[in-house]
């Protein structure tokens, strides 16, 4: 799946775009299946949630299930992500997200590449998150919201937030946010189940709770240049992959069978 040129310049300029239907009903169906067996899983790569003791993440899927291995590599995510930055992209984490119905908690205003260099010393901010819906995803049930163009201004502070997101975070501080939402706004990301959601490292986001009676589960994998790899090593391969060889795209019809 080729990304067309409106598709790359939203990227470059918004620093994110939204692709509606692009995993089938079946696909979805059949990638929520692998999910729950992955949530009974008893491991520390499923992080369970404070306050409502469901999982909230469960990481390092391509290490544990074929189908997400294959989800991984898929050329929906490898053939965008590779037009944006080039083919040689080692997987960084894989991870699926959930705000459970009227308990899913916040995760603050933040962006990811302030993690990827100060826990895993990542040169630069190259790394692309590519999301894809296992749920409906409304403006009630816990969407990401993404302050647009917020990449543009490089790096904002960040600080070490080790309570409010179940794991430490680093989180862009309210003044910045302020600022940034005054000259952009923000924007939330919904769609069906099987919309893909692609976003760069530096772009702020963040989302609120979900009080809604609706699920929402969010598949993510980072995708990062070879040669922008890791330079520390304290967190564990669930939490960023340690093959640094490129991937190669997964067939079309890995999901189906
Ligand atoms: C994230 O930023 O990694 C997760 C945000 C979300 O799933 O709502
Ligand atoms: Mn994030």
């Amino acid at each position: 799946m080729k990304l067309n040129a409106t598709q790359l310049k939203e990227i470059e300029e918004n620093g994110y775009v939204i692709l509606p239907d692009c995993f089938s009903n079946e696909e979805v169906n059949n990638l929520r299946k692998a999910m729950t067996t992955i949530f009974k899983e008893k491991t520390e790569a499923n992080i369970i949630e404070k306050s409502s003791g469901v999982v909230r993440t469960a990481m390092g899927l391509h290490l544990r299930s074929k189908i997400f291995d294959d989800l991984t590599r898929h050329p929906k995510f490898f053939e965008p992500a590779c037009q944006i930055r080039g083919h040689n992209l080692y997987i960084q984490q894989t991870k699926i997200n959930v705000k459970a119905a009227f308990t899913g908690e916040v995760w603050q205003w933040h962006y990811d590449f302030a993690t990827h260099f100060g826990e895993d010393g990542v040169p630069k901010p190259l790394a692309l998150n590519l999301h894809v819906f296992f749920d409906k995803v409304t403006e009630f049930n816990g969407p990401l919201f993404f302050i647009p163009k917020s990449h543009k201004y490089g790096s904002a502070p960040s600080k070490l937030d080790t309570v409010t997101t179940n794991y430490p975070l680093w989180v862009v501080d309210q003044q910045n946010v302020k600022t940034l939402v005054k000259e952009n706004g923000i924007v939330s990301a919904h769609g069906k189940a099987g919309t893909v959601v692609i976003f760069v490292d530096n772009l702020v986001h963040g989302s609120a709770q979900n009080m809604s009676p609706m699920d929402r589960a969010i598949f993510s994998v980072i995708l990062n240049p070879c040669d922008n790899a890791q330079t520390k090593f304290a967190r564990p391969e669930y939490k960023h992959g340690r093959d640094f060889k490129p991937i190669k795209a997964s067939s079309y019809k890995s999901l189906l069978i």
